[in-house]
């Protein structure tokens, strides 16, 4: 579980993220993560950036 507040789990965060969620608050706006103590923000954050490191590794390959 990533948001105790809220239920939301690790999983439909991901799928948030994978679907366009690209800041906490559009994490928020979709799956209702981090919208209330805020004590789950920081792991959020830490999964969009390890998301967008994957993007640059994919579009680094594929261009090189
Ligand atoms: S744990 Fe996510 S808003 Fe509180």
């Amino acid at each position: 579980m990533v948001c105790l507040c809220e239920g939301v789990s690790e999983r439909k965060v991901r799928k948030s993220i994978e679907h366009g969620a690209c800041t906490v608050a559009e994490v928020t706006e979709a799956c209702r993560a981090g919208g209330r103590c805020g004590g789950c923000r920081p792991t959020i954050d830490a999964m969009l950036l390890q998301h967008a490191d994957a993007d640059a590794r994919r579009i680094h390959l594929s261009i090189a």
